[in-house]
C-alpha cells in the first residue's frame, strides 16, 4: 500500500477533488493489484493508477468514446505503460462482463469528456447500475471513490442518485465520506469515498496474497 490521503494538494487553483480522489484510492494498490478507471476519459486517472499498480497488476479503464480511449492509449504509451492497462470501449454498466474478478479501487470521474461533446456525460441510471456492480466487486478494504459533479444539465439528478445508493449502504459492511469544498461554488466538484470493512478472516487472507 503507498499514498498519504489528506496531504493531497487540495488549495489553489492546482488543488481539486480529482487529486483527492487518486490519494484516497492511492491507499489501496500495490504492485500487482487491480484497478478500475470506470470513466477513462482523456487519461489522466487510468495513467495515475497504471503508475501505481505495478507490473504485476492491471486498470482496466472503461469509456464509451472511442477517441477518449484514443487518447487515454497515447498517454500510457508515451509513459511506457500501456501493457499494464486494459482499455474497454463500453459503458461501466457491463464492468461486470469484462472484470476478471475482483478489484482493489474503482475511481468514478462522472461528468462530460473535458474539450468533447458536452452531451456524451454519464447518466443516474447507467452511473448507479456501475456502481452497483463494484459495490459487489469491490475486495475487503477496497476502495471507491466517485468524483460527482453538479452543474451540468442531468448532473443533479445524477448525484442524487448516487448519494442515494451510498448513502444507505449498510455501515457494519461499508464506510461512505461525502466530501465538500465549503469554501468553493455550490456546483464545484465534491467526493463520494467508500471503503469496505474488513473482516478478521479477510485480514489474514489480504496480508498473505500481498
Ligand atoms: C469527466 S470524464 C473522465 C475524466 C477522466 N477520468 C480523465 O482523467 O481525463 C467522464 C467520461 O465518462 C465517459 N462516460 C460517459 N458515460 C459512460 C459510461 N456509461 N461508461 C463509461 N464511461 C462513460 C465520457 O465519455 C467521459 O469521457
Amino acid at each position: 500500500m503507498s499514498g498519504i490521503f489528506l496531504p493531497a494538494r487540495f488549495a489553489g487553483v492546482r488543488g481539486n477533488a480529482v487529486l483527492l480522489a487518486q490519494s484516497f484510492v492511492a491507499q489501496r494498490l500495490y504492485d500487482g493489484c487491480l484497478a478500475v478507471d470506470a470513466t477513462a476519459g482523456n487519461g489522466g486517472d487510468t495513467l495515475f493508477l497504471a503508475g501505481q499498480v505495478g507490473g504485476a497488476g492491471k486498470v482496466y479503464a472503461f469509456d464509451t468514446q472511442p477517441a477518449a480511449l484514443e487518447t487515454t492509449a497515447i498517454r500510457l504509451k508515451e509513459a511506457g505503460l500501456l501493457e499494464r492497462a486494459v482499455l474497454i470501449a463500453a459503458g461501466h454498466e457491463t464492468m461486470d462482463v469484462h472484470l476478471p474478478g475482483p478489484a482493489d479501487v474503482f475511481l468514478f470521474n462522472l461528468g462530460y469528456l473535458p474539450g468533447g461533446d458536452h452531451a456524451v456525460s454519464t447518466r443516474p441510471d447507467t452511473t448507479v447500475t456501475a456502481l452497483q456492480i463494484a459495490l459487489k466487486l469491490l475486495k475487503p478494504g477496497g476502495r471507491i471513490a466517485l468524483v460527482v459533479y453538479t452543474g451540468h444539465a442531468g448532473a443533479g439528478l445524477e448525484s442524487n442518485a448516487v448519494l442515494k445508493l451510498a448513502g444507505n449502504l449498510a455501515p457494519h459492511v461499508f464506510g461512505v465520506l461525502q466530501l465538500r469544498f465549503a469554501n468553493r461554488p455550490e456546483h464545484a466538484p465534491y467526493l463520494i469515498l467508500i471503503e469496505r470493512a474488513i473482516t478478521g478472516n479477510e485480514e489474514f487472507t489480504l496480508q498473505k496474497n500481498r
